[in-house]
Parts: C-alpha cells; structure tokens; sequence
C-alpha cells in the first residue's frame, strides 16, 4: 500500500505535535537530489530562506484586540461594528441553536460525546458557552480543549480570545510543547494532546479544570488515546468534572462504548451537496495532476463562486506545488484572473498561516494548498473545489528494528468523505478526487489505523509508568498496541535505567519523565550530571529537537554556505559536537542574528533551539542536576550521549554501510553529516530514517570500549570486539 518512503523530518505536518517540524530543507534538498519525491524537479525552485520570520506569539499577539490600549472615537466605532460582526457570525454557526440543549446535556451527564461536522463551532464555541455557563466560576477552575495539532492549538486560542475580546495568554491561552502562552487568569485554555498528557505529571487528578474537552476525538492519535484511558479513572474519582468527547466522524458510537454508554449529542450539520468526480484512469504523478486540475478549475469556472482546496502530504509537496502554480499563472499574465496561493502546514511560520483566514480579495482566486490538517483541524471559509490527491502521511514504527518512518500513504474512507465534505460548507461543492473510483472501494480501508498501533511507545510508556501505571498490559486502552511494541517499548526503558527488573520506575526513570523528550534524549541529560557537561548536553539536545533546520543552502551562494558549514565540522567532530559548535557560537555574539545571516544558519531555529535550551535548564534545577560545564572535555560529552544512545551504535562493514551492533540493522551515513565522507569505524546516531534508504542522521564517532564502560548491561567485549584491524578505505560507499 505505500507508496512512496519520504523521510521523517521533513513534513511531520500530520502526525501530531510532539514531533519538532522541521521547515526548510534548503540543505537536504541538494544533497540528496530531490530523490525523495519526483515529481517536476525542474519546477522546483529553491528559495532564498530570509529571516522574515517574527516569533510566532509575538505576532499572534499582535493580531489580537488590546483590550486595555486607548482608543480614539473612530477606532471604537469600527470595533464597535467588528464586534457586532463577530456576534452575529458566532450566532450564524450550526451549533448556537443548540447551545441551551448542549448545556443541559452537560449539566445531566458527565461524560458526553459530541459530533459535528467541521466548522459548526465545537472547539470555539463550546468553550465559550461553558465558561459563560458559570463552569469557570466555581474556585477558579478552568477548561481545557485539546487538539491533536500545535497549529490549531494556537490559531483556535487566538480566534477565541479575539471573540472575547481579550489578550491571548490572559484568558484565554494555548500550551504546546516549549511553548506556554497562558497565565495565572487563564480561564480557557487550548492545549495540545500531549500537553495534557504530561499535566497528569504534576497534577494526576487534573484538579485545576472543571471541565475537559478532548477534541478532534476522531483523529487518534497517540496522546489522545492514551488520555482517555488516563482521565476515564479520574472521572470516576471526580464525579464533577465533566468530560467531552468531540469528534468530526461518526465513530461516536466507539467512543460511547467506551465510556460507558455516554450519551451522544450530535450537532446537525449544514451540509450541501458535494458532486465527487473520481479520475478515469490511475494517476501517476498526483502533484502534477492536482496543478493541473487546480488551474482548470480557475480557468473555467467563475472566479467569485469560490475558493480551491488541494489536499497534499507534506510541507515539501506544498512549496513545489506553489512554485509550479505561481510560474504558470505568471505566465499566463493577465489573460487569467488572480490566483492566490495559500500553504498551510504545521510548520508554517504563523504570520504566513493567517492569510488562510482571510477573505479573498474581489476577483480574485484563493488555492489553499494544505495537509491533512485542514481535513478537520482547521476551517477554511468559502472552499467550492476540493482536489484530494488521496494521500497523507502517516508514522510507521516497526519495533522489530525500531525504526520509524513517516511515509507517504493512502488515506482511508473516511479521510476521503471528510475532505469531500471541505467542498460543501457555504454552498454546494466539487471535490475532484485523483484516484479512480474502483480504487476508492477497493484500494482504502474504512479507517485510518489508530497511531498507537503503529508507533514507538517508549515515550508513553515511561509516562504511564511515571504516572503510576504498573499494569500496563491491562491499561484501558480503547484498542490495545501490538503487544511487540510494548514489550520493545519496556525493554528499551530497563536497558536506558529507568525500568527496574520488575517494571517499577527507577530513580533515573524519574528524573527522565521530567524532560519533554524521548527517553534516550531524557537519558542523556540524566547521565551528563555524571560526566560533568549538562551545559553541553542541554546545548545538544535543545539543537536535536529542532531537527534539520538549523543549516541552509541558497542556490547562488552554495560555495560560502558550505564553506560555513565547513568551520563548524572541521576536525571530523561529529554531528553532536558540530551543533554545540553552532550554538555556543551563536552564544558567544550575544545571539546575533547578523551572525546566523553570515553562516547560513536559520535564526528561527536557533531561537528555538534558545527556548528549548532554557527549558531544559530549568528542569535541571527541578531534578537536582547542577548545570556544569565541560565544554573541551568532548570525551566527557561523547559518553553522555552514548549514555542515552547506546542502542543506537553501530560498526562499519566493508561495503561502506553501518550495521547495528544488537537486532542488526543496516544504515548509512546520511549525506548531510560531516562523517558522511570520513565513515569512521564505529558511530552512535540520533535516528535512523527510511528516505531512498535507511540513513543515520547526526552521526558521531565513538570507542567501542566506550559501549562497554557506559552500557555494561548492554554490551559486552565480545560485541564490540573488532574482527579486523584493516582500516576501511575512505569514501567509499555512498552514492
Ligand atoms: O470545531 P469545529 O470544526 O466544529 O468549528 P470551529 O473550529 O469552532 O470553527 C467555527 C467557525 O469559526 C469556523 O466556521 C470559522 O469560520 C471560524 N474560525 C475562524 O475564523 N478562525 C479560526 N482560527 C477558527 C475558526
Ligand atoms: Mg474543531
């Protein structure tokens, strides 16, 4: 069934929040030939990545109604009449007709499983009519709506607090993995999954929230299906709180099931009919196909009767799609009406995701060319054409190897109903599907696989460890992980320490869960307390969660920007110590933005890898790890990372390619790592991707002894002992 392998990091758009997205690929593009997605290549144009970019709550601020600021006359009467506008268009949405019925229905039942159709107003209103409902008022507690997607997350707090009319942050606020935009008055706060997921850290009754929606129910991903089995207990220990369940589908009944029989309140939708056109033949190039179908549309049917949605996987696609459209319209020059183009994906820089929302200038076209995050996350106004390439991306885990891979795949029926539906909310719609029609009965599944049957577990499981969850086998899980993976996911935890023999935390495991990060990332930070560099280590790991975006490349200035990249991996560093490289650099001119222009560096990523590092510090103190530093000790730094990463160490074979020393597996070196040409005999590496073939991403040598000293439990001589002496040839290997 699938397709096409496409490397992990650089879409991340769907597949929830606790993955850091990756933006420009301007580096990996080069390097690797464009090999991963094949389609018009030589429409592909690289941009040029200026620093434009603002940080995103700044701007997102910015975009919301001071309430406190003065204003003169005429500003108010223009806010007076926005006001009014936002009043009557909360009045026109599906759901207010059933506003005082829903309340009801909450009041009666603590559990209730709400469905609508996209856009009828749960996630914004439902929260508002609660709070208004007095639910905030008793002990100043406060509710909490979770999405499964950071970008809606924030975009839905911003529209809610703008409905308000209050700050963003004050009220009505947002947390997101390194990112909290709330405050001690925050009353409604959206959320995304996972954040909610680790609040049961500090607070295992969630005794700060009267209520809890979970949203986007229908989506399953990983947190969400962890969290209901997590707050199913604390429901029945707090009879008050009051659980909402909303979903976009019709899998309501599942759910109900679920927690116990609740009743489900549907919210009529106000659909019109959508016509579905299924292609003829097979498609081969649906890129291509989705362009060409867009401007056809554009060119022949009226342009104020609506706007095109073109569903895509990922941010790549995305970029090349809007090259090939804005090349082709500018060509046509003003023998065709405008066409505005509007990405959308998780990592779009936030300034840019607001053009989405806004109306289309008159006469014009607007293109949204998104992931499946406008399946249901999102809704975009006026949409009349949707072109669904029948695609997405999903995360594949396989725990045999312990690989994961986000991979470009069929999407379900259910996906392709919901897309369709995108055409048909202001007035009647068209979607073009690019599959054949014998393909949409007999080629998709019902459903889409819930995540936590293809995913790496370990991440939760030390959660629910954390959280006092012994049993795991017996966990309420609404469909249960491959048993594999479990098994993997805990045997992983005891070799990393934070597992004793019999499944109980440790006091390592405990430290661990304090850090927002994988295991092997919370471990390494854990083991630098021993080895004396945490100040190193925080360094490393802030610049490893933000992934593959700290470098790049402009077409016409590849000779300066390699050449700075050069300095920072001079000496066969590694990967690892090349990123602290880049960062205490950076440090060392007091953040200079002038400084990233002039190596090639995105500042936008830095100043995140800043905020995460300054996290990470801040959990230190909480665990009682002093920061210390150790900044030339690389030794010191190279056995705190194989600390955490010694499962993923691996020796080179006369071929050129790597082969893991436990559950052997094949890798090679990444093109973009500063090893990629010194192949040294034995490497530890962050993660293993699947693109053209399995590449190891931020690469490092190390001893063998080393493996021995740091994992003896793990490793043994015999594993690391060298068979041959000869030193393997240079550069070879690798195409
Ligand atoms: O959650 P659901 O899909 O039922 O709807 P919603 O997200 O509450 O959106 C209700 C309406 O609010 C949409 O139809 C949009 O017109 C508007 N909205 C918006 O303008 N900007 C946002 N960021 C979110 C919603
Ligand atoms: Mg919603």
């Amino acid at each position: 069934k699938i397709v096409e392998l496409v490397s992990k990091e650089q879409q991340c758009d769907d597949t929830g929040e606790e993955r850091e997205i990756h933006p420009q690929q301007a580096w990996e593009e080069n390097q690797i030939n464009n090999a991963k997605l094949n389609f018009g290549s030589k429409d592909r144009k690289q941009k040029d990545y200026q620093f434009v970019f603002e940080d995103q709550i700044e701007f997102i601020k910015s975009t919301i109604v001071d309430s406190d600021s003065d204003v003169d006359v005429d500003n108010e009467k223009l806010q007076r009449t926005r006001n009014s506008k936002l009043i009557e268009d909360r009045k026109a949405l599906p759901i207010y007709p059933y506003k005082d019925a829903l309340l009801q229905a909450v009041h009666d039942h603590q559990v209730l499983i709400i469905v609508g159709e996209t856009g009828s107003g749960k996630t914004t209103q439902i929260p508002q009519y609660l709070h208004e409902a007095g639910f905030t008022r008793s002990g100043g507690k406060m509710i909490g709506c979770t999405q499964p997607r950071r970008v809606a997350a924030m975009r839905v707090a911003a529209r809610v607090s703008h409905e308000m009319g209050v700050k963003l942050g004050h009220e009505v606020g947002y947390s997101i993995r390194f990112e909290d935009c709330t405050s001690e008055k925050t009353i409604l706060k959206y959320m995304t999954d996972g954040m909610l997921l680790r609040e049961f850290l500090t607070e295992p009754d969630l005794a700060s929230y009267s209520v809890i929606m979970i949203d986007e129910a229908h989506e399953r991903t990983l947190s969400t299906d962890i969290l209901f089995g997590l707050i199913k207990d604390v429901a029945s220990a707090r009879p008050h709180l009051k659980l909402l369940i909303s979903s976009a589908t019709l899998d309501a009944e599942k759910f109900s099931d679920y927690f116990d029989c609740a009743p489900i309140f549907k919210i009529p939708g106000r659909r019109f009919p959508v016509e579905i056109h299924h292609s003829k033949a097979p498609i081969s190039d649906y890129l291509d196909a989705a362009v060409v179908t867009a401007l056809q549309i554009h060119a022949t049917q009226p342009q104020d009767d609506g706007d095109i949605l073109i569903f895509l996987t990922g941010q790549e696609e995305i970029e090349t799609a809007e090259n090939i459209i804005n090349r082709r319209i500018r060509a046509l020059g003003t023998k065709i009406a405008e066409l505005i183009t509007c990405p959308i994906y998780a990592n779009l820089p936030t300034e840019l995701q607001a053009k989405i929302f806004e109306p289309t200038p008159e006469g014009a076209r607007k293109v949204v060319l998104a992931t499946n995050i406008a399946e249901t996350s999102l809704t975009i106004d006026c949409i009349k054409y949707v072109i669904d390439t029948g695609f997405c991306k999903i995360n594949c885990y396989n725990p045999r190897t312990g690989t994961e891979s986000l991979m470009v795949a069929p999407i379900s029926k259910a996906s392709a109903n919901q897309r369709a539906g995108r055409s048909g909310r202001t007035g009647p719609g068209k979607c073009f599907r690019l599959y054949t029609e014998h393909s949409y009965m007999n080629d998709l599944e019902d459903s889409t696989i819930p995540e936590i049957q293809r995913t790496n577990l370990a991440n939760v499981v030390l959660l629910l460890k954390s959280v006092g969850i012994t049993d795991l086998l017996n966990f309420d899980f609404m469909d249960p992980p491959p048993a594999e993976a479990l098994l993997k996911a805990l045997e992983l935890l005891f070799a990393l320490g934070s597992l004793d023999k019999d499944g109980k935390l440790t006091k390592v495991g405990e430290r661990m869960s304090e850090f927002p990060l994988d295991p092997m990332l919370s471990k390494m930070i854990v083991a630098s307390d021993k080895y004396k560099c945490s100040a190193e280590i925080i360094s490393i790991a802030a610049m490893l969660s933000i992934g593959n975006s700290i470098f790049y490349r402009p077409k016409d200035r590849q000779v300066q920007a390699d050449n700075a990249w050069m300095n920072f991996h001079v000496g066969n560093v590694g990967d690892h110590i090349a990123l602290l490289k880049v960062y205490n650099s950076w440090k060392e001119t007091k953040f200079s933005t002038q400084w990233c222009y002039e190596n090639y560096i995105q500042v936008r990523s830095m100043k995140k890898a800043r905020d995460i590092r300054d996290q990470l510090e801040s959990r230190l103190e909480r665990v009682g790890i002093d920061l210390t530093s150790n900044v030339n000790d690389l030794e010191a730094i190279k056995k705190s990372i194989i600390s955490g990463f010694f499962p993923h160490s691996a020796r080179l074979q006369k071929n050129g390619a790597y082969r893991t020393v436990k559950h052997p597996q094949t890798g090679h070196i990444h093109p973009s790592s500063g090893l990629s040409q010194v192949l040294p005999r034995w490497v530890v590496y962050h993660e293993l991707v699947l693109t053209t073939k399995e590449y190891m991403r931020q690469v490092t040598e190390l001893k063998p002894g080393w493996l021995v000293e740091v994992a003896p439990h793990y490793y043994q001589l015999k594993d690391v002992e060298d068979s041959s002496s000869k030193k393997m040839p240079r550069g070879i290997g690798l195409a």
